[in-house]
Order: structure tokens, then sequence, then C-alpha cells
């Protein structure tokens, strides 16, 4: 039985739509965007729960109680999946979670561990290390270092880009970084195909990555964010060479740019899709038509943040 709830839920992530964008702004340049909202639970983040999770399943050692920490989009799947496995689970959040997902995980019967906002993300991953050390009993799925997270972006996201791009070359990915499986498993399966794809990375203003900066409580566009202190992300550090630039927007540059989007197509697009989008209609603009930009939209948006859109716009 919940064997049977997981297959089905892992047979309906992914092989999401691939779009040629076609707004005022981009409709004579070459950008493509990966629209991640046709997911489960509505984010690119399921990719890597299904992959974490079927590891999970596969060397569980007697372990019945996940642990996580999440910036939003992973804790939805997660305590998605296991409300429906059975299994118990909790989730190391930051205090600036929005309600609505906090509301969500409640129904899942989420164990949530709430991080004081101000401390910034890198105290969340530090908090669930804590827990993981003192319960030995919980699996700690780790995703910042967990393999099956970039495999994901390897096998199915970056796959499924080759194959939709109906053999036109791909001669940019750009893409936020959170655990930066999405933008270093993607890049690594483009470069099997098209091997001069550039690598543009794209990073919240607050705290961009590698940022020397200390943490800070600022608020961010979704998912993604620089460690402060100078810290990086597994993924990116040993291969931080390979990217051809660091673009870094504001959350508001983000709303206006959800907002200006939405009114010329109908597509609503989350904050950090906004800023993958901002990214690469710049780089558009510079290399011209005939060069193919390959993005990602991760989500649709949270209400908080169609809500600060609102409120940005009224404010005008
Ligand atoms: C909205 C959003 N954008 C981008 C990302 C980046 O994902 P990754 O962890 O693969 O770098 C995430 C991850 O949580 C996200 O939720």
């Amino acid at each position: 039985m919940t064997f049977n709830y997981f297959e089905e839920f892992s047979r309906k992530v992914g092989n999401t739509p691939l779009i040629k964008l076609k707004c005022q702004e981009t409709k004579n340049l070459s950008i493509y965007a990966k629209c991640e909202w046709h997911n489960p639970t509505g984010s690119i983040k399921d990719r890597a729960a299904i992959g974490m999770i079927k590891k999970y399943l596969d060397e569980t050692n007697g372990k019945t109680h996940i642990l996580e920490y999440s910036g939003g989009n992973l804790a939805k799947s997660i305590g998605q999946i296991c409300y429906h496995l059975g299994i118990e689970c909790t989730l190391v959040l930051s205090s600036g979670s929005g309600n609505s997902l906090l509301k969500e995980l409640d129904n899942y019967g989420v164990e949530i561990v709430l991080v004081d906002k101000s401390e910034g993300f890198y105290a969340v991953i530090e908090k669930a290390l804590e827990i993981s050390n003192k319960k030995l009993d919980y699996y700690f799925l780790f995703q910042h270092y967990n393999h099956a997270n970039i495999l994901s972006h390897i096998e199915g996201t970056g796959h499924e880009i080759i194959s939709q791009m109906n053999e036109k070359p791909i001669n940019a990915w750009v893409a936020s970084a959170g655990t930066g499986g999405t933008l270093m498993g993607v890049y690594k399966a483009v470069k099997e195909y098209t091997s001069d794809v550039e690598l543009h990375l794209v990073m919240p203003k607050e705290l961009p990555y590698g940022s020397e900066q200390p943490p800070n409580g600022l608020k961010k566009y979704a998912g993604s964010g620089g460690f402060g202190l100078g810290r990086k992300q597994y993924f990116l550090e040993k291969e931080d060479y390979l990217i051809n630039k660091q673009w870094n927007y504001s959350y508001e540059d983000t709303l206006y740019e959800m907002a200006r989007f939405y009114s010329e197509t109908g597509i609503k697009i989350g904050t950090s899709a906004a800023a993958n989008l901002l990214a690469a209609k710049q780089l558009g603009r510079e290399k011209g038509k005939d060069f193919n930009i390959v993005t990602v939209f991760p989500d649709a948006g949270t209400i908080e943040e169609w809500l600060d859109v609102e409120t940005l716009l009224s404010e005008k």
C-alpha cells in the first residue's frame, strides 16, 4: 500500500514542460524555461525528495523517523510523502517560513523545529545536524550532501531538457542554487550534450554565493542563497571556477518581475523563477537571438510571495 503510494507519486514527478518564452521582452531572444510547478507538490524539490526518499527506503536500517531541513519547497514534498508512507518526520525551518507552509506541515503531522530567521539558513542546517547527532535513530536526508539530490537533476531534469531541446544546442544554463543540486546536476548532463555550455549562477543580492558577510535575516527570493562567512555549498565549491558569471537580484527585483511576467503572460512564477528570468534576459540581450539560453522556473510562488507583490504594487 505505502509502496504503491510512493510509486504513484514518483511517476507524477518530472517530464515537466519546457516552454520558449514569447513575452515582449523575450520575443527576440531564445530563452527556454522548464516549468516545475507541474510536479505533484508544485515545485522542483519533488525531484530531490523522491531521489532521497527512495535511497532511504533502500537502506532504511530500521530507522522509521526522517529528519531534514528546508527553505520551504522540500518540506512540502517530504511532509506529504512521509504522511502517506506513515513515516515520522521532523523538519527544521527558519522562523521566517510562511504560515501557509507551517499549516500544511502541521496537517501532515510533521514535528517542526524553528530557527530564528536572523541567524540565516546556515543555522537551520546546523540545527538539523545537532538533532541528527543526538537522535541516532533518525535518518537524516541532508540534502546539501546527498548524492541522490544531484542525481535526480542529472538523470531527470538535465536529460529531459536535452531531449526537449530537439537537437538544438544549449549555449547557456542559468539557475539559482539552494543546495546547487539543480544548477550542477543539469549542468553535468548538458555538458555531455553541448560541451561549451556556459554556466550562470543566480543568487539573492542580500547574500550571494560565497559572500564573506555574516548571515542576515533579510527577506530573500525563495530557495536560494549564500551561507555567509565565506562558506560554500558542497555541490558547487569544487567546481565553482566553471561558473561564467554570478547574477544577483534583490527580493524586491523578483517581486516586480513576477508581476510583470504575470501581467504579460497570465503565467504565475515564483521569486526564484523571476530571478532566473531576470538573469536569462540580461544574458540574452548581451548574446543575441542565436544564443539558446535554458533556465528553470522552480515554482509558481507562495501565497506570501504573491501578497508581497500586491503590497509592493499598492505602495507605488
Ligand atoms: C523555489 C526554489 N528555487 C530554487 C531552488 C534551488 O534548488 P537546489 O536545492 O536544487 O539548488 C529551490 C530549492 O529549495 C527552491 O525551493
